[in-house]
């Protein structure tokens, strides 16, 4: 190994720069308790071979034993806010129905015929019963069967039997997750931390006001990955180094299944010296996307603030005026940083007073090559307003950028930035000789934890 690397014992590796619990040393409200964790424990220093990418016998491996097994985040209940409206979840082979009941209940059921088979909805939609359209066998939206053309054919068919097969389904945020397993851990468990450290956070009451998707030609934990640390910004997001602390980043898993990384922002990297505190400033409002104004807007920056205050207290202001919530307490912390959780396996969403940007990660039907990438933004809305309805998806085709995408703002050109890298990472995986990725011990810790989870499914 390069002599020059200077290695430290193994869980004690961290960047010499200002770390985000000092930077919470300098808060002037109380610190939440839920910022104040720093837990990683050491997941030692292993190679992660890049069979778990490439080969399609994990791929087989992951159908059979993961996804059957998790809680897997589907659409948002506003998604389908009337009886009769429905999504359609596809994964690996599997297709779900997400039905809203006229009772108000949200159920999950197989999208499969109980007569020959086909699926009951080949889109999400409405509709007021569930008509398969090969023959017309149609069931009420509770799952229950109605009637068949030629009932006298069928006189050997049981009702009961002909209820649709239902899946386990839980609701958190305002997400509906479902899962294949009827012996499931409730969804509260298996969320763990997260509903507590969102507590300031009510996603429910937010409302949808970006939903793109677009299919990315990579496996699906490629993509995932790609969120998952802050490493890759000195390269891959030259653009954004006057204010990320990319290197100050700080990385937490909590249990098996929840993980977050902290990126103090309205901070220059630790890579680049010499930057005033004007160019954070200005830089920050022009190119993050997540702030209150989208340029500085001739705004001149104090000689004794910094622009981490000055962009915290900006954001306090128009973001509480914007939504009419008090945000006398929120923490410059919520008001700029990335805080960016991930529940296991496939599902990302953001904390903090701007839109919460919200990833999921899946397999595009059994394809191990490519997966679906869907990114939305919740948005808050003007306290006793009328709540905003969700936006409609929009499907991007595989060849167009992000950027295609005007709702996606700033973000656009950030996402293809990273996805640029996910096919020409699939390539250089299977052209490699040594077959696997060095991670870092501690920025990279996140995909360690990942992969630690995938384990103890995939090895029973
Ligand atoms: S396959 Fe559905 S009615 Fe025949
Ligand atoms: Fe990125």
């Amino acid at each position: 190994m390069n002599s020059k690397i200077d290695i430290k014992p193994q869980g004690s590796a961290r960047c010499d720069a200002i770390s985000f619990q000092e930077l919470l040393d300098r808060e002037e409200v109380p610190v939440p308790n839920y910022l104040r964790e720093n837990i990683n424990p050491d997941k030692g220093d292993d190679d992660l071979p890049f069979e778990r990418y490439i080969s399609r016998d994990f791929h087989l491996a992951e159908k059979a034993k993961l996804w059957p097994k998790v809680w897997q985040m589907t659409c948002r209940e506003e998604d389908i806010p009337e009886a009769g409206d429905h999504f359609v979840y596809d994964i690996c082979d599997e297709s779900v129905l997400v039905v809203r009941g006229e009772d108000d209940k949200i159920r999950a059921f197989v999208n499969a015929c109980l007569h020959r088979g086909r699926t009951l909805r080949d889109e999400s939609g409405q509709s007021n019963e569930l008509r398969c359209p090969f023959h017309g066998f149609t069931w009420r939206l509770d799952g229950s069967f109605s009637h068949m053309p030629c009932a006298w054919d069928f006189g050997h068919l049981d009702e009961v039997d002909m209820r649709l097969p239902q899946l386990q389904l839980g609701t958190w945020g305002g997400f509906i997750f479902i899962n294949f397993d009827d012996q499931c851990e409730p969804l509260e468990n298996y969320l763990g931390v997260l509903p507590d450290h969102f507590a300031r956070f009510p996603l429910h009451d937010y409302f949808t006001g970006v939903n793109v998707q677009r299919i990315v030609p990579s496996n699906w934990k490629v993509a995932h990955e790609a969120f998952m640390e802050s490493y890759h910004t000195l390269e891959t997001h030259s653009q954004i180094m006057t204010f990320t602390g990319d290197a100050n980043s700080q990385y937490d898993t909590f249990g098996d299944n929840v993980s977050r990384s902290v990126t103090p922002m309205a901070i220059p990297s630790p890579h680049i010296s010499g930057v005033d505190e004007k160019t954070t400033m200005r830089d920050i409002l022009e190119l993050s996307g997540r702030m209150a104004l989208d340029g500085d807007e001739g705004l001149e920056l104090p000689d004794d603030v910094s622009a981490r205050e000055y962009i915290g207290e900006l954001n306090r202001e128009i973001f509480a005026e914007a939504s009419g919530e008090n945000l006398d307490n929120a923490t410059h912390s919520e008001l700029l940083d990335a805080i960016l959780y991930s529940s296991f396996p496939n599902f990302q969403v953001w904390i903090g007073y701007h839109g919460n940007i919200v990833y999921q990660f899946r397999p595009n039907g059994d394809d191990h090559e490519t997966c679906i990438m869907n990114v939305r933004v919740l948005l808050r809305y003007p306290k006793g307003s009328q709540r905003p309805d969700a936006c409609e998806l929009n499907v991007l085709d595989p060849t167009l950028s992000f950027t295609q995408a005007p709702e996606l703002g700033a973000l656009g050109e950030v996402f293809d930035q990273d996805i640029d890298n996910l096919q020409a990472l699939h390539k250089g995986m299977k052209a490699s000789k040594i077959g696997k990725a060095r991670l870092a011990s501690y920025q990279e810790s996140r995909i360690r934890h990942l992969h630690e989870t995938i384990d103890k499914y995939i090895n029973v």
